[in-house]
């Protein structure tokens, strides 16, 4: 039987991936690969929207797709390639951008953040576009399942639209896909600023934990963390935005239930409770930054092992495009 298809990414925007994209994805990237044909891909196209140095994009490249198979994904089993390499994704992205409303891409609020952030003139036309070749990677590969952060919901509700909306105009030809958001851990908050999403692009570093850091840097960020004055450890998302956050991890690291961990440190300070996420997130990190390292060490390899890959999500890709032309009226090469 043919297992439904899975399609997500994620941004080569930094040198190291944060907690927030391995529990907010990659986890649940991980556990999918048995049920689904699923495709990660590294989006180097995305990336380029804001100003990136040429040769540190292609070192975030590797090492983003390095920090992917150190987590688990299976380039023998998962199609795990770099964007770029499949040139279907840029195709795909202009004959949908026919079929996006400016007002529509206009209210993305990612871009109206970071359009503000940039200023009128520094945002790109590719930063307004971003969503429309987001919706292009999905829909090539006629994606089911979308597993993201809650940041990315509305960038898929948008994909969801311009599916129906191709579907409708030109005939049944993609598949509508579902974002597959968990609950709480969907979000995680900034260690210093619990009330703002943990971001790679965030102005301090100091709330901000990277896969990839110093081990011991990691462990000093857990316990500086930002808490409050009451001193018990419980759930509390609008009054004790600081220990919810860490409940959460502690809790999605280690599959428990966060009643049971307020349970366990009942009583006890939030010095403690820190020491204990400390641990949890050092025994999570250390084989995942190990072998990345590992992987690192033999870019060759890793190229080889991209490329591979990016030749099989080619050849999935090209059916889904080789039937939008034909739908959308261009004529064929002969
Ligand atoms: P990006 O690179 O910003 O983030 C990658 C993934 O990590 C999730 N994430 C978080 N989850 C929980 N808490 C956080 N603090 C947190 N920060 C990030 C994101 O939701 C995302 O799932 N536009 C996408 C990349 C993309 C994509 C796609 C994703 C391009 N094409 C197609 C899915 C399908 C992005 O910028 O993710």
């Amino acid at each position: 039987m043919t297992k439904p298809r899975l399609f997500s990414g994620m941004q080569p925007s930094a040198d190291s991936l944060q907690i927030g994209n391995y529990i907010g994805a990659l986890m649940q990237w991980r556990g999918m690969q048995d049920d689904y044909d699923a495709f990660f891909t590294v989006v180097d196209l995305h990336a380029i929207t804001v100003p990136q140095d040429p040769a540190q994009l292609r070192e975030k490249t590797r090492r983003t797709a390095a920090q992917y198979i150190a987590a688990g994904v299976e380039p023998s089993r998962s199609t795990l390639y770099v964007q770029s390499q499949v040139p279907a994704h840029a195709e795909l992205a202009w004959i949908l951008s026919t079929i996006t409303g400016f007002g529509e891409a206009g209210r993305m609020t990612q871009f109206k953040d970071k359009s503000q952030r940039y200023g009128a003139d520094q945002a790109s036309v590719g930063l307004f576009t971003y969503p429309v070749l987001m919706a292009a990677d999905i829909l090539l590969f006629q994606a089911e399942a979308v597993p993201v952060g809650d940041d990315q919901k509305q960038h898929v509700e948008l994909t969801r639209n311009l599916a129906e909306r191709f579907n409708s105009r030109f005939g049944e030809t993609f598949v509508v896909p579902t974002p597959v958001i968990q609950g709480e851990t969907a979000r995680i908050y900034d260690l210093q600023d619990p009330t703002s999403k943990m971001s790679k692009s965030a102005e301090s570093q100091a709330g901000v934990l990277y896969l990839l850091d110093d081990i011991n840097a990691t462990a000093k960020k857990v316990m500086r963390a930002v808490t409050d004055s009451e001193g018990v450890v419980r759930y509390d998302r609008a009054e004790k935005p600081g220990v919810s956050n860490l409940l959460t991890i502690y809790a999605a690291l280690t599959g428990r239930e966060i009643s049971s961990i307020e349970d366990e440190y009942a009583g006890r300070g939030y010095g403690d409770f820190k020491k204990g996420l400390r641990d949890v997130i050092v025994a999570e990190f250390e084989p995942v930054r190990a072998r990345a390292l590992e992987l690192l060490e033999d870019p060759a390899e890793l190229d080889r092992v991209l490329s591979a890959n990016a030749e099989r999500a080619s050849e999935a890709a090209e059916q889904t495009l080789a039937t939008v032309y034909e739908r959308v009226g261009l004529l064929r090469r002969g």
